[in-house]
């Protein structure tokens, strides 16, 4: 009888995958980077867009004057609309699955005002789906486009606690890290990371650079989600992230030029 199965060789066909002596040697590599130009912007919903325009038009007009120079992902958070989700959502006891994908939604919507404000520049808001399928062929006929930072983790996000842990800066450093960007910026309307909060804490001091695994064992609030340390502890591709203030005209050009104008948080990527 001829035997007609066919072999596919693969080094990982007879293995467990859980057993990283096994997978190391063929998964142990470096990505690539997909798209080694790319910077990536995150606006802070609260710190930024609920200011509204006294806030928004002067980084819109400083995200403009980019273009020419970078080719941007820009990806906004959801700020106090999302704060008034989550406490009628929890009144109601809304699980944290469904308060994620309605919390991701009012991050969109600030991605599309900032969007709306760009599109004389050819800047359209786009899904997720396209960002991760197609983002390619935007940014081949536009400079920059326009996504919700949140990532859709939405009816799967992790059940730790009742306001979901993956928010805007998680979603933003993880599609960064996995299109092995050229760099992300976080905007905020504080110069930076300090020992403490700086709207509570006078004498809170800026921490001009720190390694995300030292704030990981401060326990204070911190200006981006806590769990933004823990994947920044499994970074592939970005070694750096810079906190910037936005409401300093100039100071997330500087930023993306590579100069040092807020916190530097060193990831664990390259070490
Ligand atoms: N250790 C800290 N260093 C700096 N700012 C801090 C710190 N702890 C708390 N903050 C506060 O965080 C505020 C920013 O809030 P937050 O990060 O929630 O806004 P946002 O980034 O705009 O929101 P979103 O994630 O919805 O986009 C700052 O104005 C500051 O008062
Ligand atoms: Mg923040």
């Amino acid at each position: 009888m001829t035997n007609t199965i066919k072999h596919v060789a693969s080094p990982l066909a007879r293995q467990t995958l859980l057993d990283s002596s096994l997978t190391n040697p063929v998964a142990g590599r470096k990505p690539i980077r997909l798209l080694p130009w790319l910077q990536v912007i995150k606006i802070g919903g609260r710190s930024i867009m609920d200011r509204g325009a006294e806030a928004i038009l002067p980084v819109v007009e400083e995200l403009r004057k980019l273009l020419p120079e970078h080719r941007l992902l820009i990806l906004t958070g959801a700020g106090i609309r999302a704060r008034h989700l989550y406490g009628v959502g929890l009144d109601l006891g809304l699980p944290v699955g469904a308060l994620a994908p309605l919390a991701a939604s009012e991050a969109g919507q600030n991605g599309h005002i900032l969007a709306s404000l760009l599109a004389s520049e050819g800047v359209s808001y786009v899904e997720h789906p396209t960002v991760a399928n197609q983002l390619a062929i935007h940014l081949a006929s536009a400079r920059a486009v326009v996504g919700s930072a949140f990532p859709p983790y939405h009816h799967h996000e992790f059940p730790g606690s009742r306001i979901p842990t993956h928010r805007a800066d998680t979603g933003a450093f993880l599609v960064a890290d996995a299109l092995g960007a050229a760099g992300l910026t976080i905007v905020e309307d504080v110069d930076g990371v300090y020992d403490a909060d700086p709207a509570r804490a006078k004498d809170a001091k800026l921490l001009k650079e720190v390694f995300a695994a030292d704030l990981a064992k401060t326990e204070g609030p911190l200006p981006f989600d806590r769990a933004l340390l823990d994947v920044m502890a499994n970074a592939r591709n970005i070694e750096r992230v810079q906190v910037v203030n936005g409401l300093v005209p100039g100071r997330i050009t500087a930023a993306l030029r590579g100069e040092h104008v807020g916190t530097i948080v060193h990831t664990g990527a390259g070490r």
